[in-house]
């Protein structure tokens, strides 16, 4: 093991490291696409095939990440070259922390406008705009907020401000201080929401969608959408984990580390669903509503509900804090690069980055209203970049990821990161070397060519 530290700092402790990577990987593809996923997917079989990709995907693939962060203590691009070069294999794998950066960088510029949308949320629920609303009043407010620049402006402004203002303090005094306050929130909310749904709603029939297994509901496509997803939730392939990772203490255990924050991300996406499904059938709505499931099914839900102006606010500043700690760590592989690569001040990095994000998320803002007209291989701004993102550069670099840490880095290095027992290292080194990348590339080659 080195004893290298990062410039950028290090972690106080492999809690805050924990914490900060789970603040990472839950954020709205948990609260909000998780749910309505399974939902659209049948439940309980879509379940069981995403906890599979998880243990048997993600996690190895987790693993990597932070064992090559960590052994160099450098941003994505350094460390990749760095640890390629110590096990003499080519520099050109640094081409993955740069296609990750880049991925972050698209990333954010939707998820930002997302963030804006629950912030606005967070307002209307506040204020009761949304008491007793009827479902074609809900989805005529979520269709006018979407055809309505000025306020997505607002929004999606004030929450990149939130966001670059986080990096640009640091890893310490930045991530890690909204860490500290916002994870233990998190669990709080989720955990004050779950007792809501257990008491207000329809607990067992929410219950028994998420959990009964019922293999005749699941279509190839869905376990597409498991795998793909397992890859989104934990914020792989794009060297936001291996930059979280590069601050990580030397002694900590990089496996049982990677299972707490794989075992916190699926619990938050399981237990955001049990807080759902049971609102969404108390009030006779449908489990598959798609991407509106959020933002028109649980407001009217929430506004027949008792307490409802309260709970609904709570769980939309729940998303909005997910969604912020997420949004933060897309920026840092990043910012990281920029400050090693041109030693410039991380302040003035995270502006300029912050800049360039902002301006790309008006492009997807404004593709619901005056750039509806600019359409990718037929789909809007926001949509294509959703799309190319997700569905192809994590997949893509999660592959990457996987061969270069099976096939290029020596045995000897990557367990002197790992410490893992002998059998459990030929089993990741399985999953580096075929389990993983053959696994992606079948998704990838259908996301691209889908099932009909
Ligand atoms: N894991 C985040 C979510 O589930 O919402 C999304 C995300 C964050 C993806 C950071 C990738 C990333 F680097």
């Amino acid at each position: 093991m080195n004893n290298k530290t990062s410039i950028q700092g290090s972690w106080a402790s492999r809690w805050i490291f924990i914490l900060a990577a789970t603040g990472s990987a839950v954020g709205l593809g948990n609260i909000w696409k998780f749910p309505y996923i399974t939902g659209e997917n049948g439940g309980g079989a879509f379940v069981l095939v995403y906890l599979a990709c998880i243990l048997l995907v993600g996690i190895p693939i987790m693993m990597a990440e932070v064992f090559i962060g960590r052994r160099a203590r450098k941003n994505p691009i350094n460390a990749l070259k760095d640890v390629a070069e110590e096990s003499e294999g080519s520099k050109s794998w640094s081409i993955i922390g740069l296609m990750g950066m880049l991925a972050g960088v698209l990333i954010f510029s939707f998820y930002s406008v997302v963030g804006g949308w629950v912030l606005h949320y967070i307002k209307i629920m506040l204020t009761g705009e949304m008491l007793g609303v009827t479902s074609d009043q809900a989805g005529a407010a979520f269709g006018g907020l979407l055809e309505d620049p000025s306020t997505l402006l607002f929004w999606h402004t004030l929450f990149s401000i939130m966001t670059v203002a986080v990096v640009a303090a640091g890893v310490n005094k930045g991530i890690e201080t909204v860490t500290r306050v916002m994870m233990p929130a998190l669990f709080v909310l989720l955990l004050i929401l779950l007792g809501y749904a257990m008491t207000t709603g329809s607990f067992g029939e929410g219950w028994d969608f998420m959990f009964k297994v019922d293999f005749s509901a699941l279509t190839w496509n869905s376990a597409l959408i498991a795998l793909g997803h397992s890859f989104f939730t934990l914020s792989l392939g794009m060297g936001t984990i291996m930059a979280y990772g590069s601050y990580m203490t030397k002694q900590a255990s990089i496996g049982k580390t990677v299972l707490t924050i794989g075992a916190l991300d699926t619990l938050v996406a399981l237990v955001a669903g049990l807080a759902i499904f049971p609102i969404i059938f108390a009030n006779n709505m449908d489990p598959g509503a798609g991407p509106g499931l959020m933002f028109i099914s649980l407001p009217v839900a929430f506004g027949q509900m008792p307490f409802g102006q309260l709970f609904g606010t709570l769980f939309f500043v729940l998303v909005g804090v997910a969604a912020w700690t997420s949004a933060i760590s897309l920026l840092e592989p990043t910012v990281a690069f920029l400050v090693e690569k041109f030693k410039i001040k991380r302040i003035t990095a995270s502006i300029a980055l912050g800049i360039v994000v902002w301006a790309l998320g008006i492009a997807c803002l404004g593709s619901f209203s005056f750039l509806s007209d600019v359409t990718f291989f037929g789909k809007n701004t926001f949509d294509f970049l959703d799309y190319i993102t997700a569905n192809i550069m994590l997949p893509l670099g999660g592959i990457l990821i996987s061969l270069f840490a099976g096939w290029v880095v020596k045995d000897k290095f990557a367990q002197d990161e790992l410490q893992l027992s002998n059998g459990m290292f030929k089993l990741w080194n399985l999953s580096m070397k075929f389990t993983a990348p053959i696994a992606v590339a079948i998704v990838l080659y259908f996301l691209i060519n889908p099932l009909s």
